[in-house]
């Protein structure tokens, strides 16, 4: 059944949404049956995975209103024809990974930086376009960002107008996208908002990253890798609330700002990884403590006053989400096990071989 669409834009390209989040975000978009249609541009990248967005390309009626465009935003030639069809572009893509940043940062600065420029430049041309009549109105660039732009947050909370002080390759990167984009607001009025989100969870969630690395690690009795004291603070945000934030600035965001969407869930890694091992029924003799990451960010928390007063709500609360999630991975072993294979492999010694070979059991 299809319901009125009361959105502001009915052609969505969403960059990335073959990815985790982005993925979500498209999921639970064409779920709402409102006849809003979706392009997705994603490169394919080893984060990128098409089953992703398997439970809509299975529905007929979801399916007829997505169409899926293998290619990278750094392309000007594969962007601007895009750009030239939707109402907004909703910005995913992203080398996401803070190791990965740390062991090869170059693909982080073609994809985080210049992909976002080139998006700009497309959502410029359109907007020039329309001032020439040849479109109703210009599209709405909306650059998905991160809270690790503030840097470790040792006390109290960031807020939007608040320093950035990014600490990783990746997070650099992330600052120096969403700048950009708020200059193309600032010097040529483009249409810009921005999302700052927190530390995301959920199904789908790549297993590079510490919940789904540990959750499958433990499925399979092998040890879990926890960096340092493990005493790093994360405050977990539910993949739906994300989607669900990006919705809302989508549509309720005011051009020019910037909203954070934090979690509401601080919490150790200790406390993430005993929380899921209990769930696993798996002991804590399997996590080793392990050499730390370089510049590890301490401790990130924000405050999302901004985003509450557009009326969004955080819906998942952790523990719920947590065990839905450590069920989700049991049950999707075939998701997770093919993603497990092939490079992973040579990845998997770089980041943790010597690490996990000069490891000790964890206190
Ligand atoms: P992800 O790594 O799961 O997905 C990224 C997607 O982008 C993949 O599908 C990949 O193929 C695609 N991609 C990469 N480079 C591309 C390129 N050059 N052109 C086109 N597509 C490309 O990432 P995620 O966790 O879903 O994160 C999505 C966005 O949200 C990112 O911008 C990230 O910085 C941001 N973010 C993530 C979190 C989190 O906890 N995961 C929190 C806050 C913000
Ligand atoms: O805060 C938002 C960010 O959250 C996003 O912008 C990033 O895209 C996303 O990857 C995530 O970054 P983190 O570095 O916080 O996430 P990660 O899952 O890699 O690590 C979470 C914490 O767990 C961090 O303190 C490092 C630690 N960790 C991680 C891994 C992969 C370990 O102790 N061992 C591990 O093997």
């Amino acid at each position: 059944m299809s319901e009125a669409n009361s959105s502001r834009f009915h052609r969505l390209l969403v960059t990335g949404g073959a990815g985790f989040i982005g993925s979500c975000f498209v999921r639970d978009t064409l779920a709402r049956r409102d006849g809003t249609t979706i392009i997705v541009l994603d490169k394919l990248t080893y984060a990128g995975n098409r089953a992703n967005l398997a439970p809509a390309e299975a529905d007929p009626e979801q399916a007829a209103r997505l169409r899926f465009v293998v290619g990278d935003i750094a392309d000007p030639a594969v962007v601007s024809p895009l750009t030239a069809e939707v109402d907004a572009v909703v910005n995913f893509a992203a080398e996401s990974h803070v190791d990965r940043s740390i062991l090869d940062p170059d693909a982080f600065l073609r994809t985080d930086v210049t992909g976002v420029h080139v998006l700009l430049e497309a959502c410029r041309a359109e907007q020039e376009r329309a001032a020439g009549g040849e479109r109703a109105a210009p599209p709405r660039f909306l650059q998905v960002s991160t809270d690790e732009v503030y840097g470790s947050v040792e006390t109290g909370q960031s807020r939007e107008d608040d320093r950035l002080e990014p600490r990783s390759p990746y997070s650099a990167a992330k600052a120096g996208g969403e700048l950009l984009a708020r200059s193309y607001f600032v010097t040529y009025g483009l249409d810009v908002v921005v999302t700052r989100g927190s530390n995301t969870y959920g199904p789908y969630h790549h297993p590079e990253k510490l919940i789904p690395l540990f959750i499958t690690n433990a499925i399979d009795d092998q040890h879990l890798p926890l960096y340092g004291d493990g005493l790093q603070r994360r405050d977990w945000l539910h993949v739906a609330d994300h989607a669900g934030a990006i919705g809302r600035v989508l549509e309720h965001g005011t051009s020019g700002q910037i909203y954070n969407v934090a979690g509401g869930n601080e919490r150790s890694n200790r406390e993430v990884v005993a929380a899921l091992l209990a769930q696993l029924g798996k002991p804590w003799s399997l996590v080793r403590q392990v050499e730390d990451r370089p510049g590890h960010d301490r401790r990130y928390a924000m405050d999302s006053s901004k985003l509450s007063a557009l009326g969004w709500t955080n819906g998942v609360r952790f523990e719920d989400g947590l065990a839905a999630t450590v069920d989700w991975y049991r049950e999707n072993q075939d998701w997770w096990r093919a993603i497990k294979s092939g490079e992973w492999d040579a990845y998997y010694r770089r980041q943790y071989g010597e690490r996990l070979a000069g490891s000790s059991e964890a206190p």
